[in-house]
């Protein structure tokens, strides 16, 4: 049961990161910037705008650097950069993101296929990053990615997760992730995991990255409310997946959460119509349909007009 209604929740939109890393056709770099600019007077407060990676590991980002230097940032948006490593953050740093986001997984086979080093070498990779950073104003959050299960592991150990979040936060990690990359997750899992982490890390700088996968997504997102999280990440449309993650696919949707928020009355500050609007211009920029479902249903305020055959019965 909810118990508490009377909260903000916090959606960092990641379509322009997570949505579009893995789909297989060019998006033109002004028409990421577009999105981004529409999605920036929707009321977020966070964007993922894009990431620093090998543009031979994800083509469909390379054009981070100039999709950064073409938006037109609002005042009150904090706009984020994925970074892998040093040579990522110096790259985000020159395209002025405001926050980097760090990504390791917690499984060491993933982070293998992801980033091509082992754990040890990624929390290397984030010291120096975190060096290269110092004295600016840049903000950084780090993501423990396959933190409910991992598509060549399995499950994966709660005390694990914790271990990796005591030494972000040692490494001076402002924000922390959890992401369940291949929607592993369930809610009894979340509930405990997210209770755990919050024994550490205050509610404010803890973001619940969720997919859709395996249909759990919201269910999930519910369950880390009640536990006290207040942060998510979502996807317009419920685009996204990560490239070396098998069987990976969308993040859980953003206008299906704040269709949910919205009935529920927890306060999200995101304008439900202008995100319907968006999403319904997916399809003919990405050449197929998208998971997201209020977009095609409504919302539960659209009505329909009573069939003729009733007003005679
Ligand atoms: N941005 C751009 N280029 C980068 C880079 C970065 N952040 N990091 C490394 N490179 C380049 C190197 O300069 C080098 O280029 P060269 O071949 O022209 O000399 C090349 O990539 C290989 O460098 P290396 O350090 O050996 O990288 P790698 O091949 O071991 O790959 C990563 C490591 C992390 C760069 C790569 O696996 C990666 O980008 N993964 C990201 C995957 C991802 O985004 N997943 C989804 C999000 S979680
Ligand atoms: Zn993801």
């Amino acid at each position: 049961m909810i118990s508490d209604f009377s909260q903000t929740l916090v959606i960092q939109e990641v379509s322009p990161r997570d949505g579009l890393q893995i789909e297989p056709i060019w998006v033109e770099t002004v028409d990421k910037i577009a999105l981004i600019d529409e999605l920036s007077l929707a009321g977020f407060s966070r964007i993922e705008a894009g990431s620093f990676v090998s543009p031979k590991a994800v083509p469909a980002l390379r054009d981070s650097e100039h999709v950064f230097q073409g938006i037109t940032r609002q005042p009150g948006v904090v706009y984020v950069a994925l970074v892998p490593n040093l040579k990522g953050a110096q790259r985000a740093l020159a395209a002025r993101a405001d926050e980097l986001n760090l990504v390791m997984s917690a499984s060491q086979t993933h982070n293998l296929a992801n980033l091509r080093m082992s754990c040890e070498g990624s929390f290397l990779a984030f010291g120096e990053v975190v060096e290269s950073v110092r004295g600016t104003a840049v903000g950084l959050n780090a993501t423990v990615a396959t933190a409910f299960g991992c598509p060549f592991e399995g499950k994966i150990d709660a005390d694990r997760v914790l271990g990796i979040v005591d030494g972000y936060l040692e490494l001076g990690m402002h924000g922390i992730t959890l992401a369940d990359t291949t929607g592993m997750a369930n809610p009894l899992q979340v509930e405990r995991l997210v209770r755990r982490v919050l024994q550490r890390v205050p509610a404010a700088r803890l973001t619940l990255h969720f997919h859709n996968t395996r249909g759990l997504g919201l269910c999930n997102v519910l369950a880390a409310f009640e536990a006290g999280a207040r942060r998510f990440d979502a996807s317009l449309g419920g685009l996204g997946g990560c490239p070396f993650a098998p069987g990976a696919s969308g993040n859980i949707c953003t206008e299906d959460l704040v269709n949910l928020c919205d009935e529920m009355g927890i306060h999200t500050g995101i304008e439900l119509p202008l995100l319907l609007r968006l999403s319904r211009r997916l399809p003919a920029l990405l050449g197929h349909e998208l998971p997201g479902q209020v977009a095609k249903a409504g919302t539960p305020q659209h009505l329909y007009p009573v069939p003729q055959y009733v007003a005679g019965l």
